[in-house]
């Protein structure tokens, strides 16, 4: 906090000629934003309800900006220091510890509180999350969120097929990736419908966001996926058997001959699409950032 109110009063010293240098500082407004995107939005709504963290709505009139400017390089610090109300919000938060913001300095810090305050007064913020039906999950869904893991039907964005980089029941059989890690049991880790629809609005980690940063999923893509989702790990993964018969068999007119030409036009396209992906998705460089898992 010293720092920006540093350079407020450096500012107003300098007065007239400063004006050139001091502009950068509203300029933090749209970065605040971007970066709220990309390092908060995963866990935190502002007025769409809570996610893995508690809605951003008004916190800045629950806390006041000391505690935040405290709070937010490092959550687990200020458990760790017995603060009453960081423990608190740990104990909400069923054991979940806020991960330290990656690059976050004091400046950005401070527009974030900002940004948080400004967007919290509009009757609907940019940050309220995805609203994705509370409808009932049909077998539709279910069976086009399959088809869209698969890769049978592709993603408007054109993003990837998940099943390039991920195994999911048992699917791993048919040559599912292993770059990214299982998901039959995602639903219930990410915590549900809701908060794994925005997570997968907004991916939080290295790979899956250079992946769909750009080319981000469409909530008419999510819902679906998220029903998929929901039903593999409702399953525990023995979605094989007699479901990938199935599969196999309606997708391919029941033949034999087609059996073998899906398989071999499923292994063309999990090579051409994985080599050149990992690259372009800049897999060590993500890594070594460290991201904010
Ligand atoms: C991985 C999920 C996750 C991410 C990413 C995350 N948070 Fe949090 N946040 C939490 C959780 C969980 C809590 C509740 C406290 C705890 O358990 O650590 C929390 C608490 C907070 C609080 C206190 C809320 C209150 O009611 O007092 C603020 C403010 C906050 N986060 C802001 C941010 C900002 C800003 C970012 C991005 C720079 C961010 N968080 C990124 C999970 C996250
Ligand atoms: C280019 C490879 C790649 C593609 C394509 C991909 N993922 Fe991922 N995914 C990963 C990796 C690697 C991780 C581990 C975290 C990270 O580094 O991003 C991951 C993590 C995840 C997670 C979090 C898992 C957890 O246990 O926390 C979910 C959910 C997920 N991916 C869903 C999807 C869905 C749905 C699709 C398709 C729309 C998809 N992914 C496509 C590579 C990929």
């Amino acid at each position: 906090m010293n720092w920006p109110l540093g350079v407020w009063r450096w500012c107003a010293s300098a007065a007239v000629a400063a004006l050139a240098v001091c502009a950068p500082a509203t300029a933090h407004a749209q970065d605040a934003a971007a970066y709220f995107q990309q390092n908060c939005a995963s866990c935190h709504t502002i007025g769409g309800g809570r996610l893995t963290g508690p809605d951003l709505k008004g916190v800045t009139e629950r806390r006041d900006h000391a505690w935040l400017l405290r709070y937010l390089p490092d959550p687990k610090a200020l458990i760790d220091s017995g603060d009453p109300i960081a423990t608190q919000l740990f104990q909400e938060a069923r054991g979940v510890i806020m991960p330290p913001p990656p690059l976050l300095t004091p400046a950005m810090a401070d527009a974030l509180i900002s940004m948080i305050e400004a967007e919290s007064k509009l009757e609907k913020s940019r940050f309220v999350g995805i609203q994705i039906s509370d409808r009932p999950f049909t077998a539709q869904d279910v069976a086009r969120g399959r088809s869209l893991v698969r890769g049978e039907t592709a993603q408007t964005g054109s993003g990837p097929a998940c099943m390039s980089c991920h195994t999911l029941g048992g699917v791993g059989a048919l040559g599912g990736g292993r770059i990214g890690p299982d998901l039959t049991k995602v639903y219930e880790r990410l915590q549900g419908r809701k908060a794994l629809a925005v997570w997968l609005s907004a991916p939080a980690t290295p790979m899956m966001r250079s992946v769909f940063g750009r080319t981000p999923l469409q909530a008419e893509e999510i819902l679906p996926i998220v029903a998929y989702l929901e039903r593999s790990a409702q399953q525990g993964g023995e979605d094989t058997g007699v479901g990938m018969v199935t599969f196999l068999l309606l997708g391919l007119g029941g033949t034999a001959v087609g059996l073998l030409a899906f398989d071999g036009a499923w292994r063309n396209r999990f090579r051409a699409v994985r080599g050149p992906l990992v690259e372009e998705a800049g897999f060590g460089r993500g890594r070594a950032r460290g991201g904010n898992q």
